[in-house]
């Protein structure tokens, strides 16, 4: 598939989601393969023209993320404007626009899904920044304000006449939050309300059935994928193997799960230190750690390590309790093998394996107090 002057790879897209898709993460799941594009976390337009030191850290990037979108956020057209045209000196090759955040912090400022309650005026903003730069301009929204306002469909529509170059869409609401299951006819109508441009539909895509659904129902042109990539960093590599040959692939097994692991956290420490990123790297390993089988001893020393000599050290200790679950080639015995991830519209929403799997905190309560 084609975004603006790009050939791209693949049409598996990893989403932002904010503290969580740094350089490290987006990095390791790029080396996995299946991933052609990917898309920082958001930025605020006014902070990137202030020079704010964590907004330039959130644009930091690397000669292997040719792909890379800088997302945006911000209701000031001027600002928009400038702070795009930051990001083309810098040689990164698109620019995203936040129109789905439902955050306070974010609509309070006419910014995220308050862009979809007025079309003009967000048409306007989006023409100055297409005009401005020559790299392409994408936007990311969700189904609209509420159900009584599905704007996505005609949001679409004057974006596309704007210039923008494709079209992301979560199959929610701002209302939803994200609760409730993803509507895939309400992506759908967004598909068929533009002529030429690509959309690419989001939300609950944890496994390579889920996406294979989402490009059915939906006749979308991409598939970006969001907490399901923290699950299973490999989803795109499998993704991808399936939608060109059927068969699914086999989970990774434990060297493989270590391998990546190690390479992860490396990668944290070059960019953030070898404090700060052992650190934040302490709930990742606990997300790899869920594909392991028995962990009990490892989850135990996880949240404490501050150093990579600490890590291997846990690493070390938890393979020799480990020992006792695995056969002599060290590969767990079936019985005490995870369960495979099984995607959500394979499911009844009410089963409480569907509850499980949110190991991504998302904001809770009524939306309005976000
Ligand atoms: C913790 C968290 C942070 C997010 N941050 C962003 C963000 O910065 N920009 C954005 O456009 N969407 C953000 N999202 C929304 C996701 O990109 C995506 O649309 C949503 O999670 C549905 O896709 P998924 O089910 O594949 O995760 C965030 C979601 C979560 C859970």
């Amino acid at each position: 598939m084609r975004i603006g002057p790009y050939e791209l790879q693949s049409n598996l897209f990893l989403s932002p989601l904010a503290g969580y898709t740094n350089l490290p993460f987006r990095l390791v799941v790029r080396e996995i393969g299946g991933l052609d594009w990917t898309t920082t976390d958001l930025v605020n337009a006014r902070s990137l023209i202030e020079k704010n030191p964590r907004a330039l850290q959130m644009i930091r990037t690397a000669p292997a993320e040719k792909r890379l979108a800088v997302q945006l956020f911000g209701a000031v057209p001027e600002e928009m404007r400038d702070a795009a045209l930051i990001v083309e000196s810098l040689g990164i090759a698109s620019v995203d626009i936040n129109m789905g955040c439902p955050v306070k912090k974010v609509t309070g400022i006419g910014g995220g899904s308050a862009m979809m309650t007025e079309l003009g005026k967000t048409a306007a903003l989006v023409r100055g920044m297409v005009d401005a730069v020559k790299i392409p301009i994408t936007a990311k929204m969700r189904l609209g304000w509420d159900e009584n306002n599905l704007t996505a469909p005609d949001l679409a529509r004057v974006l596309e006449d704007a210039g923008v170059a494709a079209i992301f869409v979560h199959g929610r609401t701002r209302a939803q939050g994200f609760g409730g299951t993803v509507n895939l006819a309400g992506i759908r109508s967004v598909v068929q309300a533009v002529k030429r441009i690509p959309v690419i539909g989001n939300g609950d895509v944890t496994t390579p059935e889920a996406a294979k659904h989402m490009f059915t129902e939906t006749g979308c042109a991409g598939v970006s994928i969001g907490r399901g990539a923290f699950y299973n960093p490999w989803i795109f590599a499998h993704t991808q193997h399936y939608l060109q040959t059927g068969e699914l692939k086999t989970e990774p097994g434990y060297p493989e799960l270590v391998k990546v692991m190690r390479r992860h956290l490396d990668l944290m420490i070059e960019v953030f230190g070898e404090d700060h990123g052992c650190r934040l790297f302490r709930k990742p390993a606990s997300w790899y750690a869920k594909r392991f089988g028995p962990a009990k001893e490892f989850k135990k020393g996880v949240t404490q390590f501050g150093t990579k000599a600490e890590f291997e050290a846990l690493l070390a200790n938890y393979e020799k309790w480990r020992a006792p679950f695995c056969d002599e080639h060290g590969e767990l015995l079936p019985k005490f093998r995870p369960a495979p991830m099984v995607a959500t519209f394979m499911l009844d929403p009410d089963d409480p394996a569907v509850l499980r799997r949110a190991a991504i905190p998302v904001p809770k309560g009524p939306v309005d107090v976000w």
